[in-house]
Protein backbone atom coordinates (compact mmCIF):
# COMPACT_ATOMS: atom_id res chain seq x y z
CA UNK A 1 0.00 0.00 0.00
CA UNK A 2 1.31 3.71 -0.62
CA UNK A 3 0.14 6.27 1.14
CA UNK A 4 1.57 9.91 1.32
CA UNK A 5 4.96 10.49 3.79
CA UNK A 6 3.67 12.53 6.29
CA UNK A 7 5.41 15.58 4.89
CA UNK A 8 3.37 15.45 2.09
CA UNK A 9 -0.09 15.11 3.94
CA UNK A 10 -1.31 18.68 4.50
CA UNK A 11 -1.29 20.14 8.18
CA UNK A 12 -5.28 20.40 8.57
CA UNK A 13 -6.61 22.02 11.81
CA UNK A 14 -10.26 20.74 11.17
CA UNK A 15 -8.22 17.05 10.92
CA UNK A 16 -6.37 17.40 14.22
CA UNK A 17 -9.73 18.98 15.88
CA UNK A 18 -11.02 15.77 14.79
CA UNK A 19 -8.65 13.45 16.39
CA UNK A 20 -8.51 15.57 19.35
CA UNK A 21 -12.50 14.73 19.39
CA UNK A 22 -11.59 10.75 19.11
CA UNK A 23 -8.92 11.03 21.51
CA UNK A 24 -11.39 12.41 23.97
CA UNK A 25 -14.00 10.13 23.67
CA UNK A 26 -12.51 6.87 23.68
CA UNK A 27 -13.10 5.53 27.20
CA UNK A 28 -11.97 2.79 28.79
CA UNK A 29 -15.80 0.43 28.68
CA UNK A 30 -16.77 -2.02 31.20
CA UNK A 31 -20.03 -2.88 30.31
CA UNK A 32 -21.53 -3.79 26.33
CA UNK A 33 -24.11 -4.80 24.57
CA UNK A 34 -24.52 -8.59 22.99
CA UNK A 35 -24.82 -6.70 20.04
CA UNK A 36 -22.08 -8.58 17.16
CA UNK A 37 -19.64 -6.33 15.75
CA UNK A 38 -20.08 -6.06 12.06
CA UNK A 39 -17.43 -8.16 10.02
CA UNK A 40 -15.92 -5.80 7.68
CA UNK A 41 -15.57 -2.84 10.78
CA UNK A 42 -13.34 -5.40 12.51
CA UNK A 43 -10.99 -5.76 9.69
CA UNK A 44 -10.70 -2.02 9.43
CA UNK A 45 -9.73 -2.44 12.67
CA UNK A 46 -7.36 -4.73 12.60
CA UNK A 47 -6.12 -3.73 9.82
CA UNK A 48 -5.55 -0.56 11.52
CA UNK A 49 -3.73 -2.33 14.48
CA UNK A 50 -1.25 -3.63 11.38
CA UNK A 51 -0.39 -0.24 10.41
CA UNK A 52 1.32 0.45 13.87
CA UNK A 53 5.20 1.21 13.78
CA UNK A 54 7.59 -1.33 15.37
CA UNK A 55 10.99 -2.01 16.01
CA UNK A 56 12.92 -2.26 12.99
CA UNK A 57 9.45 -2.73 11.17
CA UNK A 58 9.23 -6.37 12.69
CA UNK A 59 5.92 -6.74 13.24
CA UNK A 60 6.01 -8.72 15.85
CA UNK A 61 2.68 -7.79 17.43
CA UNK A 62 0.11 -10.80 16.81
CA UNK A 63 -3.74 -10.46 17.59
CA UNK A 64 -5.93 -13.23 18.58
CA UNK A 65 -9.80 -12.65 18.49
CA UNK A 66 -11.65 -14.16 21.40
CA UNK A 67 -15.71 -14.63 20.02
CA UNK A 68 -16.80 -18.38 21.38
CA UNK A 69 -19.06 -17.38 24.34
CA UNK A 70 -17.97 -20.23 25.79
CA UNK A 71 -14.37 -19.67 25.95
CA UNK A 72 -15.03 -16.27 26.73
CA UNK A 73 -16.45 -17.22 29.99
CA UNK A 74 -13.86 -19.83 30.59
CA UNK A 75 -11.70 -16.76 30.93
CA UNK A 76 -13.29 -14.86 33.39
CA UNK A 77 -11.62 -16.62 36.36
CA UNK A 78 -7.87 -15.84 34.60
CA UNK A 79 -9.49 -12.49 34.46
CA UNK A 80 -9.62 -11.99 37.77
CA UNK A 81 -13.47 -12.29 37.21
CA UNK A 82 -13.95 -8.98 35.16
CA UNK A 83 -17.07 -9.96 33.57
CA UNK A 84 -16.23 -7.27 30.51
CA UNK A 85 -14.52 -10.09 29.05
CA UNK A 86 -18.01 -12.18 29.15
CA UNK A 87 -20.09 -9.50 28.11
CA UNK A 88 -18.25 -8.10 24.83
CA UNK A 89 -19.34 -9.88 21.58
CA UNK A 90 -15.13 -10.58 21.27
CA UNK A 91 -12.28 -9.97 23.07
CA UNK A 92 -8.68 -9.24 21.20
CA UNK A 93 -6.14 -10.39 23.06
CA UNK A 94 -2.49 -8.81 21.92
CA UNK A 95 0.67 -11.17 22.16
CA UNK A 96 4.06 -10.63 21.10
CA UNK A 97 6.08 -13.05 18.91
CA UNK A 98 9.20 -14.28 20.81
CA UNK A 99 10.83 -15.93 17.70
CA UNK A 100 9.77 -12.72 15.24
CA UNK A 101 13.69 -12.25 14.46
CA UNK A 102 13.75 -15.78 12.45
CA UNK A 103 10.13 -15.52 11.32
CA UNK A 104 9.93 -12.01 10.02
CA UNK A 105 13.21 -10.39 9.79
CA UNK A 106 14.12 -11.99 5.85
CA UNK A 107 10.87 -11.40 4.62
CA UNK A 108 10.79 -7.33 5.81
CA UNK A 109 14.10 -6.94 4.63
CA UNK A 110 12.29 -8.14 1.40
CA UNK A 111 9.62 -5.84 1.67
CA UNK A 112 11.76 -3.15 2.14
CA UNK A 113 14.46 -3.57 -0.59
CA UNK A 114 11.15 -4.09 -3.56
CA UNK A 115 9.19 -0.85 -2.07
CA UNK A 116 13.12 1.05 -2.38
CA UNK A 117 13.61 1.67 1.10
CA UNK A 118 16.49 -0.28 1.96
CA UNK A 119 19.75 1.23 0.52
CA UNK A 120 22.45 -1.26 0.65
CA UNK A 121 24.14 0.43 3.37
CA UNK A 122 20.71 0.64 6.08
CA UNK A 123 20.78 -3.09 5.10
CA UNK A 124 24.28 -3.84 6.11
CA UNK A 125 23.80 -2.01 9.06
CA UNK A 126 20.70 -4.29 10.22
CA UNK A 127 21.78 -7.33 9.09
CA UNK A 128 24.90 -6.41 12.01
CA UNK A 129 22.78 -4.74 14.64
CA UNK A 130 19.64 -7.30 14.31
CA UNK A 131 21.09 -9.90 15.41
CA UNK A 132 23.03 -8.27 18.19
CA UNK A 133 19.71 -7.22 19.75
CA UNK A 134 17.11 -10.53 19.12
CA UNK A 135 19.64 -13.28 18.86
CA UNK A 136 19.40 -15.39 22.70
CA UNK A 137 21.75 -18.49 20.82
CA UNK A 138 21.13 -22.12 21.99
CA UNK A 139 20.13 -22.36 25.65
CA UNK A 140 20.16 -18.66 25.76
CA UNK A 141 24.19 -18.55 25.98
CA UNK A 142 24.17 -15.82 23.27
CA UNK A 143 22.23 -13.66 25.90
CA UNK A 144 23.91 -15.10 29.24
CA UNK A 145 26.89 -13.44 27.28
CA UNK A 146 25.25 -9.87 25.97
CA UNK A 147 23.62 -9.45 29.72
CA UNK A 148 27.48 -9.23 30.57
CA UNK A 149 29.41 -7.24 28.21
CA UNK A 150 26.18 -4.65 27.52
CA UNK A 151 26.84 -3.14 31.10
CA UNK A 152 30.11 -3.49 30.87
CA UNK A 153 30.58 -1.82 27.02
CA UNK A 154 28.05 1.06 28.56
CA UNK A 155 31.39 2.28 30.95
CA UNK A 156 32.94 3.17 27.46
CA UNK A 157 30.35 3.86 24.53
CA UNK A 158 26.60 4.50 24.08
CA UNK A 159 24.68 1.08 24.46
CA UNK A 160 20.89 0.69 23.65
CA UNK A 161 18.59 -1.58 25.35
CA UNK A 162 19.04 -5.38 24.02
CA UNK A 163 15.57 -6.92 23.44
CA UNK A 164 16.80 -10.00 24.06
CA UNK A 165 17.43 -9.69 27.34
CA UNK A 166 13.67 -8.12 28.01
CA UNK A 167 11.77 -10.00 25.17
CA UNK A 168 8.67 -9.19 27.15
CA UNK A 169 9.12 -5.49 27.36
CA UNK A 170 10.08 -5.02 24.24
CA UNK A 171 7.37 -6.86 22.50
CA UNK A 172 5.38 -5.36 24.84
CA UNK A 173 5.68 -1.63 24.08
CA UNK A 174 5.66 -2.98 20.28
CA UNK A 175 1.92 -4.24 21.13
CA UNK A 176 0.71 -1.35 23.11
CA UNK A 177 1.17 1.05 19.89
CA UNK A 178 -1.13 -1.32 17.62
CA UNK A 179 -3.08 -1.47 20.68
CA UNK A 180 -3.93 1.75 20.74
CA UNK A 181 -4.55 1.93 16.73
CA UNK A 182 -7.07 -0.19 17.41
CA UNK A 183 -8.91 1.43 20.57
CA UNK A 184 -9.01 4.65 18.44
CA UNK A 185 -9.89 3.05 14.82
CA UNK A 186 -12.73 1.26 17.21
CA UNK A 187 -13.86 4.85 18.69
CA UNK A 188 -13.88 5.84 14.97
CA UNK A 189 -16.03 3.07 13.95
CA UNK A 190 -18.66 4.09 16.99
CA UNK A 191 -17.24 0.99 18.85
CA UNK A 192 -16.46 0.69 22.89
CA UNK A 193 -13.00 -0.68 24.15
CA UNK A 194 -11.44 -1.22 27.68
CA UNK A 195 -7.33 -2.34 27.61
CA UNK A 196 -6.67 -4.84 29.97
CA UNK A 197 -3.51 -5.53 31.97
CA UNK A 198 -5.75 -7.66 34.83
CA UNK A 199 -5.24 -10.75 34.13
CA UNK A 200 -2.71 -13.97 34.93
CA UNK A 201 -0.96 -14.82 31.78
CA UNK A 202 -0.78 -18.12 32.40
CA UNK A 203 -4.11 -19.07 32.92
CA UNK A 204 -5.17 -16.89 29.39
CA UNK A 205 -2.87 -18.77 27.38
CA UNK A 206 -3.88 -22.53 28.79
CA UNK A 207 -7.39 -21.47 28.47
CA UNK A 208 -7.18 -20.43 25.04
CA UNK A 209 -4.55 -22.74 24.09
CA UNK A 210 -2.26 -19.96 22.74
CA UNK A 211 1.18 -21.13 21.65
CA UNK A 212 3.63 -20.42 24.10
CA UNK A 213 6.21 -18.43 21.98
CA UNK A 214 3.37 -15.92 22.05
CA UNK A 215 4.08 -13.31 24.78
CA UNK A 216 0.29 -12.59 26.11
CA UNK A 217 0.23 -8.91 26.58
CA UNK A 218 -2.60 -7.37 26.85
CA UNK A 219 -6.17 -7.88 26.46
CA UNK A 220 -9.37 -5.74 24.94
CA UNK A 221 -12.41 -6.56 24.82
CA UNK A 222 -14.59 -4.86 22.36
CA UNK A 223 -18.12 -3.93 21.87
CA UNK A 224 -20.80 -1.87 21.39
CA UNK A 225 -20.85 0.07 24.82
CA UNK A 226 -24.07 -0.28 27.11
CA UNK A 227 -25.52 2.76 27.78
CA UNK A 228 -24.12 4.66 30.78
CA UNK A 229 -22.23 7.28 31.21
CA UNK A 230 -18.59 7.98 32.11
CA UNK A 231 -16.36 11.07 32.64
CA UNK A 232 -12.81 11.54 31.57
CA UNK A 233 -10.81 12.85 34.01
CA UNK A 234 -6.76 13.68 33.73
CA UNK A 235 -3.61 15.32 35.74
CA UNK A 236 -3.56 18.48 34.36
CA UNK A 237 -0.75 18.94 31.78
CA UNK A 238 1.92 21.13 33.75
CA UNK A 239 1.65 17.73 36.10
CA UNK A 240 2.91 15.73 33.54
CA UNK A 241 4.92 17.67 30.69
CA UNK A 242 8.63 18.86 31.44
CA UNK A 243 10.67 20.79 29.42
CA UNK A 244 14.28 20.51 29.74
CA UNK A 245 15.78 23.49 30.00
CA UNK A 246 18.77 24.43 28.07
CA UNK A 247 22.11 23.24 28.97
CA UNK A 248 23.90 26.93 29.75
CA UNK A 249 27.38 24.78 30.44
CA UNK A 250 29.53 25.76 27.51
CA UNK A 251 31.13 22.24 27.24
CA UNK A 252 27.16 20.98 26.00
CA UNK A 253 27.44 23.44 23.13
CA UNK A 254 27.35 21.39 20.15
C1 LIG B 1 -2.22 -0.97 30.24
C2 LIG B 1 -3.59 -0.77 30.80
C3 LIG B 1 -4.18 -1.77 31.54
C4 LIG B 1 -5.48 -1.63 32.03
N1 LIG B 1 -6.06 -2.68 32.68
C5 LIG B 1 -7.37 -2.61 33.01
C6 LIG B 1 -8.04 -3.74 33.56
O1 LIG B 1 -7.46 -4.80 33.75
N2 LIG B 1 -9.34 -3.61 33.85
C7 LIG B 1 -10.03 -2.45 33.63
O2 LIG B 1 -11.23 -2.42 33.91
N3 LIG B 1 -9.43 -1.36 33.12
C8 LIG B 1 -8.12 -1.41 32.78
N4 LIG B 1 -7.51 -0.33 32.21
C9 LIG B 1 -8.29 0.88 31.92
C10 LIG B 1 -7.89 2.05 32.82
O3 LIG B 1 -8.42 1.88 34.10
C11 LIG B 1 -8.41 3.34 32.14
O4 LIG B 1 -7.77 3.48 30.90
C12 LIG B 1 -8.16 4.59 32.99
O5 LIG B 1 -8.92 4.52 34.18
C13 LIG B 1 -8.53 5.87 32.25
O6 LIG B 1 -9.83 5.85 31.77
P1 LIG B 1 -10.16 6.05 30.21
O7 LIG B 1 -9.39 5.00 29.46
O8 LIG B 1 -11.64 5.84 30.09
O9 LIG B 1 -9.74 7.41 29.82
C14 LIG B 1 -6.20 -0.43 31.77
C15 LIG B 1 -5.58 0.58 31.04
C16 LIG B 1 -4.31 0.41 30.55
C17 LIG B 1 -3.70 1.50 29.72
Amino acid sequence: MTVPAASSVPADPLSLSAFEVLVRARRATRHFLPQPIPDDLLARILDAARWAPSGYNLQPTHIFIVRDPGRRAAMLPACMGQAQVREAPLTLIFTGDRRVRSAHFERVLEMERAAGNLPEHYEKRLRAVVPLAFDRGPLGLKAALKAVFAPLRRLFLPTPAIPALDMRFWLAKQAMLSAMNAMLAATAAGLATVPMEGFDPGRVRRVLRIPRRFEILLLMPIGYAAPGTLTKTRLPTADLIHEVPADTRREATP
